[in-house]
C-alpha cells in the first residue's frame, strides 16, 4: 500500500467508526441514571440524581406530586386546539405541570429545594415552550364517553389504564404527558412507556 492508501484507510475506518457511533442507540438503558433526565453529571452543585425532582422531607404540597423539590411553573399555557376535538383541554393539571416545570423553558433546571437556579432548558425539540398547540393535547378526562364521541378511540379498559396490558395509566382519568412517556425510564428511547414502531403507541389509543 501506498502512504496515501494507508492514510485513506486509515481514514475510512475513523469515518465508519464515527458513524457507527452516531447510529448507536444511546438511551438503550433502563433507570434513570445516565439519562437525560439524570443532572447529577452536570456540575450544578450536587451529585444526587432524585433531588433536582424529589426531596424525602419538606416536600412542597403539590396535588400529583410525589414529595415534589422543583419549583412549579406559573406560566399560562395557549392548550391543543381543533375543529374536530372532541375532549375538553384546558390548562394543564397534574402531572403534566410538573413536566412543563422544567420543559416550557420559564423555570430552571436547577430550581430546586428552593434554590432559585439559573440553568434553564437549551433551545430544541426537548423546550415545548409555553404553546402546547402543536403538541399532542393533555390534562383532559379520557372516558368511555369521549371514545363514543370521538368515534376513533379505544375505550380505556378502565380509569387506570388505556389498555389491557396497562402500559398507559391516566391519573384520575385523565391523559397527561406521563400516559406516554415514563420520566425515570430511558430504555425504550424519548422516555416513551411502549415502542412507537409502526406506530404502535398511537395505535394503542386511536383506531385507525
Ligand atoms: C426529572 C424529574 C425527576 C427525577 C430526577 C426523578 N423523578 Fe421521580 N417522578 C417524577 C415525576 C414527574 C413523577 C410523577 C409522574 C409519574 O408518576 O410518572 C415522579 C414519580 C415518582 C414516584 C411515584 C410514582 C412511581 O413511579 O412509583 C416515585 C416513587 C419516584 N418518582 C421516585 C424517584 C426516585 C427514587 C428518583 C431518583 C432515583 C426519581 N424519582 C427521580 C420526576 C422525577
Ligand atoms: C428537572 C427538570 C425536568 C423535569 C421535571 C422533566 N424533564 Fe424531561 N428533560 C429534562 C432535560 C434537561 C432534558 C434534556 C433536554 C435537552 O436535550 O436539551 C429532558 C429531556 C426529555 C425528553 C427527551 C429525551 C430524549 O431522549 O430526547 C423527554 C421525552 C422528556 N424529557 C419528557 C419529560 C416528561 C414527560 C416529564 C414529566 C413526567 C419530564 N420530562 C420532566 C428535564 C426535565
Ligand atoms: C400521546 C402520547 C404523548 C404525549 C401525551 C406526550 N408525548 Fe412527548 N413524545 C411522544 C412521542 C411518541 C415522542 C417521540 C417522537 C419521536 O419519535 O421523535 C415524544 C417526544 C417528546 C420529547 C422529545 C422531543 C424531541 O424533539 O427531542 C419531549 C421533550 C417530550 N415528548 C415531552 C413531552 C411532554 C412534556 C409532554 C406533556 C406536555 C408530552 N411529551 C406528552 C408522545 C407523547
Ligand atoms: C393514551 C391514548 C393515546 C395515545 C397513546 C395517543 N393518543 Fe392521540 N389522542 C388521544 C385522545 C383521547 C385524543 C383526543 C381526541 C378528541 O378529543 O377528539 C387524542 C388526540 C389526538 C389528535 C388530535 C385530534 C383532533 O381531532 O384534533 C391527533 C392528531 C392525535 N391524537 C394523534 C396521535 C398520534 C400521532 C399518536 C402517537 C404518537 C397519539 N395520538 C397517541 C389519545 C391518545
Amino acid at each position: 500500500m501506498t502512504r496515501l492508501h494507508t492514510m485513506l484507510t486509515a481514514a475510512a475506518v475513523l469515518l465508519t467508526g464515527l458513524v457507527m457511533a452516531a447510529m448507536m442507540p444511546t438511551q438503550a438503558q433502563a433507570g434513570i441514571a445516565g439519562t437525560a433526565h439524570d443532572l447529577s453529571a452536570q456540575g450544578w452543585g450536587t451529585t444526587q440524581i432524585c433531588i433536582f425532582c424529589h426531596t424525602p422531607h419538606n416536600a412542597q404540597a403539590v396535588p400529583g406530586a410525589p414529595l415534589w423539590n422543583h419549583a412549579v411553573t406559573v406560566a399560562t399555557f395557549s392548550a391543543y386546539t381543533s375543529a374536530t376535538l372532541n375532549a375538553v383541554v384546558g390548562q394543564p393539571t397534574g402531572t403534566s405541570k410538573l413536566c412543563l416545570s422544567c420543559h416550557d423553558g420559564t423555570v430552571a433546571l436547577d430550581s430546586y429545594g428552593g434554590n432559585a437556579g439559573t440553568h434553564f432548558m437549551d433551545p430544541g425539540g426537548a423546550k415545548l415552550g409555553t404553546d402546547l398547540t402543536n403538541d399532542h393535547p393533555i390534562s383532559f378526562t379520557y372516558d368511555a364517553a369521549l371514545a363514543t364521541a370521538d368515534g376513533g378511540l379505544r375505550s380505556p379498559a378502565s380509569d387506570k389504564y388505556v389498555d389491557a396490558a396497562s402500559t398507559l395509566p391516566l391519573f384520575s382519568a385523565q391523559m397527561q404527558c406521563a400516559t406516554c412517556h415514563s420520566v425515570h425510564d430511558n430504555s425504550k428511547g424519548k422516555f416513551l412507556r411502549m415502542l412507537n414502531n409502526g406506530s404502535a403507541l398511537c395505535l394503542a389509543c386511536h383506531l385507525k
